[in-house]
C-alpha cells in the first residue's frame, strides 16, 4: 500500500515512523514533511493547502490512503475535495469531511453539538458584532476567570482567558469589532471557567464503531509550574494515572458514545480521529473542546504505546470495520519532552545547527520544526524543534531517560521545560 501523509511537525514524523513499520507499506511519502520524516518516507514539498497538486500526486504515484495530520485542510475540506472527484474518490481519507471537522473549525458550532446531545461542556453563550451589549451583561453576570473564544480557527490563540471583567469586555469589543482574529472572531463565545485538571482523549471512529486511544496530558504554557503564554504543547504524558476505570467509564459513557451517536443522529459522516480536550471536575468529565485530528505533542506519547500496525487501524476507519480493528497498547508509561527554540512561542531564531541526535540510543527522536540544509545537516525550523519520547515503567522513569536524551541534544537557543509531568508524580 502507497499512503500520502500531510503535515510537518512531531505529530507527523511519529505517525510516519509508525506507519513505516508495517509490513502492508510499500511507499510513505510525506508532504511536506520534515528532516525526522525523511527518516521514515520520502518528503515531497506540496503545501497542504494545495488540493489540486495533491490530486496529481496522488494520481501519479498510486496512492492508496491519505492520512491528514494537521486540522487546515480537513476544515477546508480536503476529504470532500477527493470525495467528489470522481478520479479520487476511490482513495480513502484518514481524517473527516469539512462538516465533521466543524467540531474544531467552529466553537459556536462544537457548543451547540455538544448542548444537542447532552454532552457535559461549560455554559456558554455566543455573540456577535451586532450583540456586543449583550456579550458585557453575560460578562458582567459571570464570575471570574473570564474565558473567551473566537469562533474559527486561530492556530491555537483563540482562546483568552483573564481575571479581569474589563478586559474581558475590551478583548470582546477587539474580537468582534476589531476583527482581531478577522474573520475567526466575527463570533465569539464567552463561557464559564472550569476548575480542574486537563486530559486528551483521542477517539478512532469509521462513524459507527470506535476504538479508544491511550489517553495522555500535554503541558501547553511555556514556563515551568504552568506559567507564561501558551504554546503548541511543551511535553506529554501517557497515561494518566487520575484517568482509572471508573473515570474513563464516565469519559465514554457520558461523552464519548454520545459524540459518535451526535455525529450520526445529526447525519455528519465521520472518519477519522476525534481529539477530545477534557477538564476532569472533581471526577467528572467536562469537555473543554473537540479537535478533528490527532493532538501534538500527545500523538508523540500516544502513538508509541500502540503495539498493533497502525494501518489496520486506517484500513478499519476507512472500510467501516473499525469494531473488528485489534488495538494493542503497550502498558509501559511513555513521556515526551518538548526541544523548543529560545523566544518561542514569541519570536525565534531559525537555521541552527542541531547536533548530537543520532548519539541518543534510549529514546525516540521526533523532529517537529526541523529540515535539512543544503549540506544535509539538520537545522532548526520552527518554534518547537525536537520531541523526545521515552518509555518507562513508572513515569519518574520515563521523563528521567527523557530528560537524559534532552541534555545530548543541542543546537543554539535550546529550552525545554524541566516540569513535564510533575504534577502525576504523587
Ligand atoms: P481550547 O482552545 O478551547 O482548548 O482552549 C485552550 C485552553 O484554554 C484549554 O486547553 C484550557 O486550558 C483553557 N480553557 C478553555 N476553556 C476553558 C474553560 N471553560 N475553563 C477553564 N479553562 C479553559
Ligand atoms: N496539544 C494540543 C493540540 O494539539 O491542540
Amino acid at each position: 500500500m502507497n499512503i500520502l501523509l500531510l503535515g510537518s511537525g512531531g505529530r507527523e514524523h511519529t505517525l510516519a515512523w509508525k506507519i513505516a513499520q508495517s509490513k502492508q507499506l510499500t511507499r510513505l511519502f510525506i508532504a511536506p514533511g520534515n528532516a525526522g520524516t525523511a527518516l521514515c518516507g520520502t518528503n515531497v514539498d506540496i503545501d497542504t493547502l494545495d488540493f489540486a497538486s495533491i490530486k496529481t500526486f496522488v494520481l501519479d504515484n498510486n496512492i492508496n490512503m491519505l492520512v491528514v495530520g494537521p486540522e487546515v485542510p480537513l476544515v477546508e475540506g480536503i476529504h470532500d475535495y477527493f470525495l467528489n472527484d470522481d478520479t479520487l474518490k476511490h482513495i480513502p481519507v484518514i481524517g473527516p469531511q469539512k462538516k465533521g471537522a466543524m467540531l474544531e473549525g467552529s466553537k459556536d458550532f462544537s457548543k451547540a453539538f455538544m448542548m444537542r446531545h447532552n454532552i457535559p461542556t461549560a455554559a456558554y453563550k455566543t455573540f456577535t458584532k451586532d450583540t456586543i451589549s449583550d456579550g458585557v451583561v453575560f460578562i458582567n453576570s459571570l464570575k471570574a476567570p473570564y474565558v473567551l473564544k473566537a469562533d474559527g480557527l486561530a492556530a491555537g490563540k483563540g482562546v483568552i482567558i483573564t481575571d479581569s471583567s474589563l478586559e474581558a469586555v475590551n478583548v470582546l469589543n477587539a474580537m468582534l469589532a476589531d476583527e482581531m482574529f478577522g474573520k475567526a472572531s466575527s463570533r465569539v463565545v464567552i463561557e464559564e471557567y472550569l476548575h480542574g485538571i486537563e486530559l486528551s482523549v483521542f477517539v478512532a471512529t469509521d462513524g459507527n464503531s470506535y476504538k479508544i486511544l491511550p489517553v495522555a496530558k500535554d503541558y501547553k504554557r511555556i514556563g515551568e509550574g504552568d506559567t507564561g503564554p501558551n504554546t503548541g504543547g511543551m511535553g506529554s504524558v501517557s497515561h494518566v494515572p487520575f484517568a482509572d476505570a471508573e473515570f474513563m467509564k464516565k469519559v465514554e459513557d457520558r461523552i464519548i458514545i454520545p459524540t459518535v451517536e451526535g455525529l450520526k443522529q445529526d447525519k455528519i459522516p465521520y472518519k477519522g480521529f476525534i481529539f477530545i480536550g477534557l477538564m476532569n471536575v472533581e471526577g467528572n468529565p467536562f469537555v473543554i473542546e473537540y479537535n478533528a485530528r490527532l493532538g501534538d505533542p500527545e500523538t508523540e506519547s500516544v502513538v508509541p504505546r500502540i503495539k498493533s500496525d497502525i494501518i489496520d487501524l486506517f484500513k478499519g476507519i476507512a472500510n467501516n470495520n473499525l469494531h473488528e480493528t485489534v488495538l494493542e497498547i503497550d502498558d509501559r508509561y511513555a513521556a515526551c519532552v518538548m526541544m523548543v527554540a529560545n523566544g518561542y512561542p514569541d519570536s525565534y531564531e531559525k537555521g541552527n545547527t542541531i547536533s548530537n541526535l543520532e548519539m541518543v540510543k534510549d529514546s525516540l527522536v521526533f523532529h517537529a520544526g526541523t529540515k535539512n540544509d543544503s549540506n544535509g545537516n539538520v537545522i532548526t525550523n520552527g518554534g518547537r524543534v525536537i520531541a523526545v519520547t521515552s518509555f518507562g515503567d513508572t513515569i519518574e522513569e520515563a521523563l528521567a531517560t527523557s530528560y537524559k536524551s534532552v541534555d545530548i541534544i543541542d543546537y543554539k537557543g535550546k529550552f525545554f521545560r524541566r516540569d513535564i509531568g510533575k504534577d502525576l508524580l504523587k
